[in-house]
C-alpha cells in the first residue's frame, strides 16, 4: 500500500504571497480560479504562493471542492467556518491563517482580473505603498462586470459616501481586490470593524496613520457562475461600518444598529398611534397599540439585523420576545422616571426627555445583549 511517506520528497517553497479568497457558494469557480492563479503567478513567484479559501460552510459543496484540490496541491488551503457569515470577517480570518510576507485579497467568482496580482505585489514589494488596490476607477480600469444600472448607481453612491470619510485619495474605495504586507494587516486587525463587505475601506479607516495607497487599473469581469451575495443587509452593514468609524470606534457597531432600530420603532409608534386614532380608538388604546406594534417591529429587526449572529428561532423566538417586552417596559419606566426627575429639577423639557431616552436605550441595549440575545 502506498502512503504519502513513499512519495519522493517534495521541494517545499514557503509562500511569499497568500491570496485570501472569501467564498460562499462558489463551487464551480474554485477550480478555474486556482488554474488562473497558477497561470498568472507561477512565472514570477515559481510556486511560492498559496491560496487560502475561507468558506462559510456553503451548502453547494464548495468546501468539498476546496478539500479535493488541497489534497492534490499544497498551494491550496481551505478554512471552513461554521455558523458564521460575512465577507470581511472571512478575509480577516484568512489573513490570520497566513504566515507569508505579503497577502492579497480577491473575490472567488473570477470577477477580479488575476493578471493584476503580479503588478499589485510588485508595488507593495517595492515599498512605495502600504496598500496596492485593484481599481476600476482609474485610467485603464473598468467596471463592466456590474450586472445592471442599479448596481452602478449603488456603487457610485457608496464611493461618494466612502470618499467623504477617507483620509487618502482613492478612486475605488469599494474595491475588494488589494494587496499589502501581512504585518501591516496584522497591526490594524484588532481595530477593524469587521462588518459587511468592505474590508479594504475598513482597513484604511482603521489604520492609525493614513496609508500610502497605489491604484492598479483593473478590469472587473462579469460573474461566470453563481450569483452575487450583495443584499439589503450588506447595505445596512456598510452604513453601520461607516458610522462605527465616524464615531471613532467608541460605540460598538451593535449599539449603533440597536439605536437605529430603536429610532425606527419610535417612527412606527407614532405612525400606528395616528392611524389608530383616525380609526376611532381612544387615546390610551391607540397608544397601547402603537407601543406594541413598535416593540414587535423592533424585536423582529433586532433579531434579523442587530443580533443576526445570535438569531432566535422556534420556541426561543417567542421566549425572547416575552423577555424583550419586559425589558422594554422596564426601559420605558426608567426613561419616564429619569425624565420626570430631571424635569422636576427644572432642567426643561428638551434635556429631560433626551436624558430619559438615552438612559432608556442604554438600558434596553445592555439587557437585550446579555439576557435576550445572550451568547
Ligand atoms: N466566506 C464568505 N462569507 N464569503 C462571502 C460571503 C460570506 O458571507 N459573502 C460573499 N462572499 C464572497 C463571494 O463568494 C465572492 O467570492 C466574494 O465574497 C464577493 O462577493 P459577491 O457576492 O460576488 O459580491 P459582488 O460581486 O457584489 O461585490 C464584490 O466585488 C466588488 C468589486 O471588487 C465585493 O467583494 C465588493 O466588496 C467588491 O468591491
Ligand atoms: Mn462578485
Amino acid at each position: 500500500m502506498s502512503t504519502t511517506l513513499d512519495r519522493p520528497a517534495m521541494v517545499a517553497t514557503a509562500p511569499i504571497l497568500s491570496i485570501v479568497v472569501p467564498c460562499y457558494k462558489e463551487r464551480a469557480n474554485v477550480r478555474p480560479l486556482v488554474a488562473a492563479l497558477e497561470a498568472a503567478l507561477d512565472p514570477t513567484l515559481r510556486g511560492a504562493w498559496e491560496v487560502i479559501f475561507v468558506d462559510d460552510d456553503s451548502p453547494d459543496g464548495t468546501t468539498t471542492e476546496i478539500r479535493t484540490l488541497a489534497a492534490q496541491d499544497t498551494r491550496v488551503r481551505g478554512l471552513r467556518r461554521v455558523g458564521r457569515r460575512g465577507l470581511s470577517s472571512a478575509v480577516i480570518e484568512g489573513v490570520m491563517a497566513s504566515s507569508a510576507e505579503f497577502v492579497a485579497v480577491m473575490d472567488g467568482d473570477l470577477q477580479h482580473d488575476e493578471t493584476r496580482l503580479a503588478p499589485m505585489l510588485q508595488a507593495v514589494r517595492s515599498g512605495s505603498c502600504d496598500i496596492a488596490v485593484g481599481s476600476r476607477h482609474v485610467a485603464g480600469g473598468d467596471n463592466d462586470g456590474l450586472s445592471n444600472a442599479w448596481r452602478h448607481r449603488l456603487s457610485d453612491g457608496g464611493i461618494r459616501m466612502a470618499q467623504a470619510m477617507l483620509p487618502v485619495r482613492l478612486g475605488d474605495p469599494m474595491s475588494g481586490y488589494f494587496a499589502c504586507r501581512r504585518d501591516y494587516f496584522d497591526e490594524v486587525t484588532p481595530r477593524l470593524s469587521a462588518k459587511g463587505f468592505k474590508i479594504l475601506l475598513d482597513l484604511i479607516l482603521s489604520a492609525r496613520t493614513p496609508p500610502r495607497v497605489v491604484e492598479i487599473p483593473c478590469h472587473f469581469k462579469q460573474r461566470a457562475a453563481g450569483e452575487s451575495k450583495l443584499d439589503a443587509l450588506v447595505l445596512v452593514q456598510f452604513i453601520a461600518m461607516l458610522l462605527d468609524k465616524a464615531v471613532g470606534g467608541l460605540l460598538p457597531t451593535r449599539f449603533i444598529a440597536f439605536a437605529v432600530v430603536g429610532a425606527t420603532g419610535v417612527a412606527v409608534n407614532i405612525l400606528v398611534l395616528d392611524l389608530a386614532r383616525y380609526g376611532g380608538l381612544s387615546f390610551s388604546k391607540a397608544q397601547l397599540t402603537g407601543t406594541l406594534v413598535a416593540i414587535l417591529v423592533n424585536f423582529a429587526l433586532d433579531n434579523s439585523l442587530t443580533y443576526r449572529d445570535r438569531r432566535l428561532t422556534g420556541a426561543r423566538f417567542w421566549l425572547g420576545l416575552l423577555f424583550f417586552i419586559v425589558v422594554c417596559s422596564a426601559g420605558a419606566l426608567a426613561n419616564v422616571g429619569i425624565a420626570r426627575a430631571l424635569f422636576i429639577a427644572h432642567r426643561g423639557w428638551g434635556p429631560a426627555s433626551a436624558a430619559g431616552a438615552v438612559i432608556g436605550v442604554v438600558w434596553n441595549y445592555a439587557v437585550s445583549s446579555t439576557l435576550v440575545w445572550r451568547r
